[in-house]
């Protein structure tokens, strides 16, 4: 379980204002990373941490898992206090960082994840237990046995996800896991999240690859210079939205431009697009059909991502 109350967290970032007699000055600048960022996740769901690149995502995991003591606000991880790195917190916690590597590299992955057991206080047994019962996830093949140097980026990250795992942690906080990955990867850290939440592990998820949190996340968090813009679920999102539905006609003969102000017309003049409430998607479909010749006519959801940036956008232009 997660709870997190009004978390501020503020860096002291030293910047160079010119120079005197050839030595460099300096002058400290206030970067207010979160501000009065609050929520909770429940054991047995995924959350998705969604925002820009410094945002304050990761500034989020490191206060969750403790490496920073917030400037304000409280954080409980499994009723313990993050910062004060108690031992049965750390053997609680799952913490990876999506471009870090935690193996070491000159050896085969087993060796690197033996040398973690060791770390954890864990026993051979229950060591190859919990090995067995990620190979099923994962589907290791050779890679265990395969020096670290040698490995892809997608399969250093399982072996990174892996080392993370070992322990089985009660709460497992994800940063950036599959940037740059590979489909398959992708796969698999999906099973891998899956099967976590279903022995109740608290999962948070910071990303961007919206298509990954609309397929896990229980719940979505949108994160936007520090502050919290929402909390809840996709649903609830969509609710929230006016143009959660995206009507597609495509249309018999193109056309070049459109009397609709706010429909979109695709460059070979083929497929118009709306995006429109849920109520009104009755009157839309019959204003096209009424105006344009339609072969055929697709209704669907907008996708997150669509939504999202929207969000962002009303939300800087509110500002
Ligand atoms: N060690 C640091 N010192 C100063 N500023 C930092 C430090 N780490 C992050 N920041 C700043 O805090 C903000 C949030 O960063 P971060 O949490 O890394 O965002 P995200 O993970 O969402 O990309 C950014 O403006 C970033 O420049
Ligand atoms: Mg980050």
């Amino acid at each position: 379980m997660i709870d997190v109350q009004s978390l501020t967290m503020t860096y002291r970032r030293r910047i160079q204002c010119g120079q005197r007699w050839g030595i460099p000055r300096y002058r400290w600048e206030m970067v207010h990373a979160l501000h009065e960022v609050s929520f909770q996740c429940l054991p047995g769901t995924v959350t998705a941490y969604l925002g820009h690149n410094g945002a304050g995502k990761s500034t989020t995991i490191k206060a969750l898992c403790g490496i920073l003591r917030p400037t304000s606000g409280q954080v409980c991880v499994n009723g313990f206090v993050p910062s004060r790195r108690e031992h049965d917190f750390l053997q609680s916690i799952g913490v990876m960082f999506g471009q870090r590597n935690q193996l070491m590299w000159e050896l085969p992955l087993m060796d690197s994840l033996d040398v973690i057991r060791v770390q954890y206080g864990l026993n051979k047994g229950e060591f190859l237990d919990t090995l067995a019962e990620l190979d099923s996830l994962f589907r290791f093949g050779e890679i265990l046995h395969t020096p670290v140097r040698n490995l892809s980026l997608g399969q250093r990250m399982l072996g990174n996800l892996a080392a993370t795992l070992l322990h089985r942690p009660r709460v497992l906080l994800l940063d950036e896991p599959t940037i740059g990955l590979d489909v398959e990867s992708k796969a698999s850290l999906r099973r891998v999240i899956s099967a976590f939440r279903q022995k109740s592990c608290t999962i948070l998820l910071a990303t961007h690859d919206l298509q990954e949190a609309e397929m896990l996340a229980d719940q979505i968090l949108i994160l936007d210079h520090g502050r919290l813009l929402f909390g809840g679920s996709i649903a609830e999102f969509r609710r929230l939205h006016r143009n959660s539905v995206v009507i597609q006609a495509r249309l018999e003969t193109p056309v070049s431009e459109l009397d609709m102000a706010d429909a979109e017309l695709s460059q070979d003049g083929r497929i118009i697009t709306i995006h429109t409430d849920p109520e009104r998607v009755a009157t839309r479909v019959a204003e096209l059909l009424r105006m344009y010749r339609i072969r055929d006519l697709k209704i669907g959801e907008t996708p997150l991502e669509t939504l999202l940036r929207e969000e962002l956008k009303a939300f800087v232009s509110a500002d």
